[in-house]
């Protein structure tokens, strides 16, 4: 029998991702198979496409895609809680190259949650890595509470979109960057935006906090990038850093940048805490439990997720053509079958 799926043929720009014909994939025990209806795309797969020279990178040709939502098409032995036919969410960790770029995918029933239903599959597939980050840097990392200041690096992003109805939920008060484009977006999910292309976003926040921010949350990286995040931030206040987005424009050389800033903050702290960000596949119970939370939430209409654009499997290079070009808000989302 046989599926499809979308491999990174070799390392390059949006055209090297093929759609290929491939054996459907057999669940071990403990697996089930997932017909694929939502893949998500993020700013990692940009970067594996890209990039070799990236640790965690399979070698080529592999399949792309952190997140799917699908139906339980097919049990592997042992597996005891999902049934066929039920719709579920989950991670794919990208193990093996394997990923949900796929009509098929094979995942540990450790790793899937059931979706409620009436819930739309691109909505809950939005959950699954940037919504769990999202809560992730805000309740274990920087654990910040009702009435605190926060500004948000990349707001307009998968995951900046998540941290800010998070946030709200949570009730801080938010600040944001984007770029002006993305400003009405940004104030629309309860956050006052900065340009950070004109603005100095230090001294706006600085200004309009009365001392600074109680938690910062950057995905950007690179060294002046989060000596200017620290600053951003009151006395005792919490730097999250969780990603390395700047690579988009500044290429690889970002990523040493940012290590040599992790390490000259966290030698000077000045009393400022900077908190790294928790592995998500580490802490099976607490992934359960918190995208349990998250699925709940969006089934009763308290979150909404932010999609770019839902574009079929098939298309996948399109996507990242998008996805290379920056021109989109939210996250963009592969969609397959009926
Ligand atoms: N640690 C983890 O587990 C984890 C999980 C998921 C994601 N991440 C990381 O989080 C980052 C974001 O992922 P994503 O999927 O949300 O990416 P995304 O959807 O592509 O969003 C990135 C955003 O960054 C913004 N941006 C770029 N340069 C900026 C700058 N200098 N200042 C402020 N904003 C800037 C862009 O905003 P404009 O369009 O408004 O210019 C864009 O909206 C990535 O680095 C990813 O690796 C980490």
């Amino acid at each position: 029998m046989k599926h499809h799926r979308v491999v990174v043929s070799r390392h390059g720009g949006p055209r090297v991702l093929q759609w290929v014909e491939a054996e459907l994939p057999e669940p071990k025990a403990g697996e089930v198979r997932v017909k694929v209806a939502a893949a998500g795309v993020s700013a990692y797969d940009l970067m594996f496409r890209r990039f070799s020279l990236l640790p965690g990178t399979p070698r080529t040709p592999f399949t792309l895609g952190a997140d799917v939502v699908g139906t339980a098409e097919k049990l592997g032995g042992s597996v005891s809680v999902v049934r066929p036919g039920q719709m579920v969410a989950g991670a794919t960790f990208c193990q093996n190259g394997l990923g949900g770029y796929a009509e098929q995918v094979c995942l540990p029933e450790s790793e899937l949650l059931p979706v409620p239903a009436g819930v739309d599959p691109a909505e809950a597939v939005c959950l699954v890595t940037n919504y769990l980050t999202a809560y992730a840097a805000l309740h274990r990392a920087a654990e910040v509470r009702r009435g605190e200041r926060i500004l948000v690096h990349g707001a307009a992003g998968g995951v900046g979109t998540a941290l800010l109805e998070l946030g709200k939920l949570a009730g801080a008060e938010m600040y944001a960057t984007a770029s002006k484009r993305n400003h009405e977006l940004v104030a629309r999910l309860g956050a006052t935006p900065i340009d950070y292309r004109t603005e100095d976003f230090v001294k706006r926040v600085r200004a309009q906090t009365g001392g600074g921010a109680d938690a910062v949350f950057d995905p950007i990286g690179g060294f002046r990038q989060l000596r200017r995040s620290r600053d951003a931030l009151r006395e005792g206040g919490r730097l999250v850093w969780f990603g390395v987005a700047g690579v988009g424009r500044g290429g690889l050389p970002v990523i040493p940048r940012t290590m040599l800033a992790v390490a000259w903050i966290a030698a000077f702290p000045a009393g400022r805490v900077l908190r790294f960000f928790p592995d998500l596949g580490k802490d099976n119970a607490w992934y359960r439990r918190t995208l349990a939370e998250l699925l709940e939430l969006l089934a009763a209409g308290k979150i909404q997720p932010v999609i770019a654009a839902r574009i079929p499997l098939a298309e996948a290079a399109r996507a990242h053509a998008i996805l290379e070009s920056g021109e989109y808000a939210g996250k963009l989302v592969l969609t397959a079958g009926a």
